[in-house]
């Protein structure tokens, strides 16, 4: 399902052929660390950040929204670390997150019938047929943003530029106009004296203090993209899909006889399955059973996306079945997919109140019964933008048109981003576990 039509299938096999030869852009040791820290997650002794664009476009693959990004990301976390007093595991929706399912496959604009864009991965967006006729060389053109992209985030934290004792590093300039810096400001400072406190006891600097690890991770939608880059490695059984840490396949393709749940069941890394509305209890049970039969602490994380509406009725039978069945599972909670709608002037959005609810609701509901929210799951960027209403600031359905930028989902800015941190953190104190 949601696979592009390619007009040249020698043309695709070539692109395919040079990909599957390029050096891999994560490592087995990685994808290994990261599996260990979700087997950790689902017991409830770290919790897992998950966030990034809906889309990342290759035209922002450039060093300001990258670093942003991290920024957003890196402060997020340490306001969660404060909430759930647990380590708080990153996993950026970066480096390969340019691929789209899209509702139909083709669509009409001014009279012609074009075939849908689909991500940057595959075609273009502007409304002629030469743009959306997909493009095998856009794989090549995407694995190389990916490195691009990776290689920046390797260096900036290897340089120190997550250091904990620095946060000047990763302050954004408007930190200090939003509604909710002095909050952060003071979380931050608790972070720093307890730091300078473990330091001065113990006379050593904290281990690991001075870098923030990152992981990463997209969709896998493009089956073809993502097994030209799985492969087997020297001294560890089994395939693994070396373009990401953390492969997911969205709601749209988690039927459980499907081509995208038959080739998670043949890796080795962590995986995650979207669900929510649509996919049955059985149909869940089965996807679970398929990907994870000898239930491998870590494998498999189910990201629910129910909306703030249908969570509260939905969700707790599917806990209940897979607790019946024994399943491991990482639960993490998709607040934005459940909330999607479009305001009468056309525009997709989401309101910051829905998202909240959903995220609230979700910690009050895995304690009561029997389970652990392990983590988060978030559409977000680092810059000013205005394409979802609420927040602090009150953004109205007029402002919408100000700053919208997505070409797809609608993501929290960066002050919505970190108020949605606060609100969790607030909560996670008085209500989750
Ligand atoms: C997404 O994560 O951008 C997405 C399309 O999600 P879902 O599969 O949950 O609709
Ligand atoms: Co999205």
């Amino acid at each position: 399902m949601q696979q592009p039509e390619y007009p040249d299938p020698e043309a695709l096999q070539r692109a395919l052929d040079e990909l599957a030869a390029l050096p891999p852009l994560v490592t087995s040791w990685e994808i290994v660390a990261l599996k260990e820290h979700f087997a950790q997650a689902a017991a409830g002794r770290c919790f897992v950040l998950q966030g990034g664009d809906c889309a990342e476009r290759f035209a922002d693959c450039n060093s300001r929204r990258i670093a942003n990004q991290l920024k957003v990301l890196i402060q997020m976390s340490l306001v969660l670390v404060q909430g759930t007093q647990k380590p708080v595991v990153r996993v950026g929706r970066f480096a390969g997150q340019y691929a789209k399912p899209r509702s139909a496959d083709f669509e009409e604009v001014n009279g012609q019938r074009l075939p849908a864009y689909r991500g940057d991965l595959v075609n273009r967006p502007e409304p002629s047929p030469e743009a959306r006729t997909p493009d095998p060389s856009l794989l090549l053109r995407g694995y190389e943003r990916a490195a691009l992209t990776l290689n920046f985030i390797r260096a900036l934290v290897k340089g120190g530029f997550a250091d904990l004792h620095h946060p000047e590093y990763w302050d954004l300039d408007w930190t200090r106009h939003s509604p909710q810096a002095d909050e952060y400001h003071r979380m931050l400072r608790s972070i720093t004296e307890s730091l300078r406190f473990m330091e001065n006891i113990l006379g050593t600097s904290a281990a690991g203090s001075d870098r923030i690890d990152f992981y990463t991770s997209h969709e896998a939608l493009m089956l073809p993209y993502e097994q030209a880059q799985t492969r087997r490695v020297p001294h560890r059984p089994g395939w693994f899909n070396l373009s990401t840490h953390f492969p997911w396949v969205g709601i749209r393709t988690a039927s459980p006889e499907g081509a995208h749940i038959e080739y998670l069941r043949g890796i080795s890394n962590p995986v995650g399955v979207k669900i929510g509305p649509g996919l049955s209890t059985d149909e869940i049970l089965r996807i679970a059973e398929r990907l994870n039969p000898a239930n491998e602490p870590g494998r498999l994380a189910l990201i629910h996306r129910y909306g703030a509406a249908r969570i509260a009725a939905e969700l707790p039978p599917v806990i209940e079945a897979m607790r019946r069945e024994g399943r491991a599972v990482l639960w993490i909670c998709d607040p934005m997919h459940g909330n999607t709608r479009r305001t009468l002037n056309g525009y997709k959005t989401r309101s910051f109140d829905d998202i909240e609810s959903e995220l609230s609701q979700a910690i009050d509901i895995h304690p009561q019964c029997g389970s652990i929210l392990g983590g988060m799951h978030i559409e977000l960027t680092g810059e000013n933008v205005t394409e979802c209403t609420g927040g602090a600031r009150g953004l109205c359905e007029a402002d919408l048109g100000r700053a919208y930028e997505s070409e797809v989902d609608p993501r929290l800015n960066y002050e919505q981003a970190l108020e949605l941190a606060l609100l969790v953190a607030r909560r996670w104190r008085t209500n989750g576990r």
